[in-house]
């Protein structure tokens, strides 16, 4: 699976949102750039309204792109007029999107982008269901929820392509529905699943980290512990188990599994479980499934703050300093 973010910016927000989903869904990025750039600043925000509300073409800054190359492909701008940034008419134009699964996001300072993403779609002669996100300044005005929204969009925009697991679905005081989903379709409202993320600390307080494969669609190379989705039939446990034993050959002692940490996000649908176990495994003695992890290291805490701090650790990750 291979998808691209193609965007225009001119004030950073179009650009944060690209650039957070990529780091969400490993896709590539190509910043659209105006050939004469277009100004920043209250006079301008005139001018540059009129060549977007008489849908101008400016010419761009020359870019590779080839839209066969790509399964899925994300297209952001900021809202000029009411309607998508001129570098946008441009893009559209030269390149033919029909048949592609396209999804579309629209940064503004109202929050009024029904528009602009109509006009999107329509030139990229995109279906009518295509995802669509609008964001209120997400750069200049930054919050949680704002990061959680452009996290739970990407994740729904990207997750339509699994469809070969399923998943027991629970209310929101974790009582089972009686009913399971297919991974990848949309969960319906009020329902959760369970996602679990597996610790685990050596007798030298170090903690096995595993680096993503960078075949990976989702953030490809970056490091985390290992986990995914509680699949049907499975307790949390289980899965916690299940998912260490496929991903890195290690069988561990449910008995000695304690939950740390379980939060139910409503963005995102799931119940977020952490195990920890405390075991010891020689390095040599991991067999790690190659399609899902290139590299596996005992790391001590400052290691894994440098991660972090460097960007390198899975987003999702972001709790782990309750945790160690
Ligand atoms: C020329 C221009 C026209 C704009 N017109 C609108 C508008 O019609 N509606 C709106 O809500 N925001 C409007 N905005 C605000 C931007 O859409 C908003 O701040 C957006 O987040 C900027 O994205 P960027 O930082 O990626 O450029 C306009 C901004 C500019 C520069």
């Amino acid at each position: 699976m291979r998808s691209i973010i193609v965007y225009y910016s001119l004030e950073g927000n179009s650009k944060m949102v690209a650039e957070s989903l990529s780091n969400l869904l490993g896709s590539e990025l190509l910043q659209l750039e105006p050939k004469d750039p277009y100004p920043t600043g209250r006079v301008s925000k005139f001018l540059s309204g009129k060549d977007a509300l008489s849908h101008k073409r400016p010419e761009l800054v020359p870019y590779e792109f080839n839209a066969d190359e790509y399964d899925r492909i994300i297209i952001g701008t900021p809202v000029w007029a009411g309607q998508p940034a001129p570098p946008l008419n441009t893009f559209l134009t030269e390149n033919d999107l029909k048949g592609k699964r396209t999804s579309f996001f629209a940064c503004s300072s109202s929050g009024n982008a029904a528009k602009c993403l109509k006009k999107m779609k329509e030139m990229a002669g995109a279906e009518d269901d295509a995802p669509l996100l609008s964001i209120i300044d997400p750069y200049a005005k930054p919050s949680d929820q704002k990061i959680q929204t452009i996290q739970q969009w990407g994740i729904e925009v990207i997750g339509r392509f699994d469809s070969d697991e399923d998943w027991d679905l629970y209310d929101t005081e974790r009582q089972p529905l009686g009913k399971t989903m297919k991974r990848g379709s949309d969960i319906p409202d009020g329902a959760y699943h369970i996602v679990v993320s597996v610790w685990m600390r050596n007798s030298e307080g170090r903690y096995l980290m595993s680096k993503r494969s960078d075949k990976k669609k989702w953030c490809p190379g970056m490091w985390e512990t290992t986990g995914g989705a509680v699949e049907s039939g499975e307790t949390s446990l289980e899965g916690a188990v299940r998912e260490v034993r496929e991903e890195l050959g290690i069988e561990l002692d449910p008995a000695k599994g304690r939950l740390v940490r379980s939060v139910r996000s409503d963005a995102l649908h799931d119940f977020y479980d952490v195990w920890m176990f405390d075991v010891d495994v020689e390095s040599d003695e991991i067999r790690r499934q190659d399609e899902e992890v290139s590299d596996v290291r005992w790391m001590t805490a400052e290691e894994i703050d440098k991660l972090w701090n460097e960007n390198k650790m899975h987003v999702l990750l972001d709790y782990y300093k309750e945790i160690i």
